[in-house]
């Protein structure tokens, strides 16, 4: 309680939050006035330096190494950041993985391991909290998707496959939460500048141009924005939506 009063954000979780889009979203969402709470895959300067960032915005901080696709290291991060911060009102599941080749040459093990991160991670997050913002009548759950989960995309199955199940997932928790006030939203990402798309060579990266109306690469800020709004009480009626952040890639 004596948090609440002092923060009246509230407290998010952010996942992956360790680098790019992630990174992003929790300094916004910190510099919006929430605490932050975020997990990454493995430990690193990166961590140290985006700790010290949110504490200089006078924000409360807790980050753990958590490996989203674990059910029992999700509850235990839930748990221990709640123990950390007070509460949690925000969760954004951002974590998420790549592993593209064309589907004729996909390993099962390469299916297995993106399906794990980007859909089951988003359950095992979503069923860690969602009895807690059941009780409160209260919480904002935000995943980030992507525009393969939307129209697909080549050598992308299982990745498309993960983010479009994410969001049948999300508008099916937007239709069960929303009667406890709860809302459920994705943000659908286009081509954004990060260390996972640093990985395309320069012919992939003029063929996605080509299609993109601004015809230009997004920022990482580009997407927190976006997420800052929705999590936000400017976005109090927006629910079960995926908002496209993209450059106008499909209109
Ligand atoms: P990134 O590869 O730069 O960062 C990924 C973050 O997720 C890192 O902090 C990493 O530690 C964490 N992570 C990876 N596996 C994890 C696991 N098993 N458990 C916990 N944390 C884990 O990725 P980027 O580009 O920042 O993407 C963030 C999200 O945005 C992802 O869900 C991605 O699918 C989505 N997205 C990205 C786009 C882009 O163009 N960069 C486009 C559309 C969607």
């Amino acid at each position: 309680m004596e948090i609440e009063q002092r923060r009246p954000m509230g407290a998010a979780i952010v996942t992956g939050a360790s680098r790019g889009i992630g990174r992003a979203i929790a300094l916004q969402l910190a510099s919006d006035g929430y605490d932050i709470a975020f997990c990454y895959r493995n430990p690193g300067s990166d961590v140290e330096e985006l700790h010290q960032k949110i504490e200089q915005l006078g924000c409360q901080v807790f980050s753990q190494a958590c490996d989203v696709s674990d059910f029992d290291a999700v509850q235990a991060f839930v748990k221990a950041a709640k123990a950390a911060l007070g509460y949690v009102n925000v969760v954004v599941n951002n974590a998420g993985i790549t592993k593209d080749k064309p589907l004729a040459l996909m390993s099962e093990a390469d299916w297995q391991s993106v399906l794990s991160v980007n859909l089951d991670g988003v359950f095992n997050i979503c069923r860690s909290i969602a009895f807690d913002f059941i009780k409160g009548k209260r919480g904002c759950i935000i995943n980030i998707a992507s525009v393969s989960g939307i129209y697909g995309n080549i050598a992308q199955a299982n990745y498309a496959a993960s983010k479009g199940g994410m969001i049948a997932l999300s508008k099916t928790l937007a239709k069960e939460l929303g009667v406890y006030g709860i809302r459920v939203n994705v943000i659908a990402p286009g081509f954004i500048q990060t260390e996972m798309t640093d990985k395309l060579n320069h012919k992939q990266l003029e063929r996605i141009l080509s299609g993109v109306l601004l015809q230009r690469v997004g920022t990482p800020r580009e997407v927190a924005d976006a997420v800052s709004f929705i999590a936000s009480d400017r976005a109090s009626y927006i629910t079960g939506q995926v908002i496209q952040v993209d450059g106008g890639i499909v209109i």
